[in-house]
């Protein structure tokens, strides 16, 4: 049983008692250029009273985040972030937690909604609306600078063992390479992670030929960005770093030399419905 007044008030009112529910939006923001955010992610990210990321993600917003109080995380710390993010919006705040890519593929999303579930995070901040907006991610930004080697099935493998184990990760390969999927494989390597991707590149090497097509794509749409293509038998571990996404592709990937330079592309399967002339 409740009593509820509804009133018509002659002017905005700009006092309020109480206080609105707070807004999460963790936005995915592309890998890099400013061409690859999408319109959603933009306007979120305007319309936040302030933005929460890990602070090389907020400086790839340029004039997007001026003048916007920021909470700058080091990498390493998601778990504060989210929770940072989460308690802001508790407290009625319009947040934008900024990811890079997509934020929900090896990003903060899942984690926010995880604190949410465990309930480690307060109660007011559990009920925040929590909204996410999808990026472009790094292995569709690889791939369409290099043609369509996406174009049949494929799967991505984070080579990180900070947060799976590494029989899980080695399980994983094995199976990516018996199904003969594409993989583009996320965290590849930094200074001290070295030896996943040498043992995902000889597992491979029982289920696909040493020619297999390799790119290696780094700091993707940002000044430094590099492409270099390499094959099965090629691949250096130690041309790889954490701004790297590796791809490997199938049996039916194929290398094609342009113009413009090498393309690579897996077929879908149609040259099995339809005679080429
Ligand atoms: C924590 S994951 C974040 C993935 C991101 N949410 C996405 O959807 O692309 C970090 C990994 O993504 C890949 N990555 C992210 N940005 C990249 C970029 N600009 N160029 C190449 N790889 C990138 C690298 O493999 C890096 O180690």
């Amino acid at each position: 049983m409740a009593t509820a007044a509804l009133a018509i008030a002659p002017d905005l009112i700009t006092t309020l008692h109480g206080r609105p529910r707070g807004h999460l939006a963790v936005v995915g923001i592309g890998p890099g250029q400013s061409a690859w955010r999408t319109p959603e992610a933009s306007r979120l990210i305007a319309e936040a009273d302030e933005l929460v990321g890990y602070g090389l993600y907020l400086d790839l917003l340029g004039p997007l985040a001026a003048g916007k109080p920021r909470a700058d995380f080091p990498l390493g710390g998601e778990a504060d972030r989210c929770r940072h993010a989460l308690e802001r919006a508790g407290q009625g705040a319009r947040v934008a937690l900024v990811c890079s890519g997509d934020a929900g593929i090896y990003a903060m999303a899942a984690l926010v909604w995880e604190l949410i579930d465990t309930g480690t995070v307060s109660d007011a901040a559990r009920r925040a609306e929590v909204v996410v907006a999808p990026g472009v991610s790094a292995l569709q930004a690889a791939a369409a600078r290099v043609g369509a080697p996406l174009g049949h099935d494929f799967c991505a493998i984070s080579l990180s063992d900070l947060l799976t184990p590494r029989e899980d990760i080695l399980r994983r390969i094995r199976a990516a390479a018996e199904g003969d999927f594409v993989v583009a494989f996320y965290n590849p390597g930094s200074k001290t992670r070295r030896t996943l991707l040498a043992e995902a590149r000889q597992t491979l090497l029982q289920h696909r030929p040493p020619e297999t097509p390799v790119l290696l794509a780094t700091s993707l749409g940002r000044p430094e960005e590099r492409l270099t293509h390499r094959t099965l038998a090629t691949l250096a571990v130690d041309e790889v770093d954490m701004l790297t996404v590796v791809l490997v592709g199938s049996t039916q990937t194929r290398r094609l030399e342009t113009g413009d330079g090498p393309r690579i592309y897996t077929p879908r399967g149609y040259a099995r419905k339809e005679p080429v002339p």
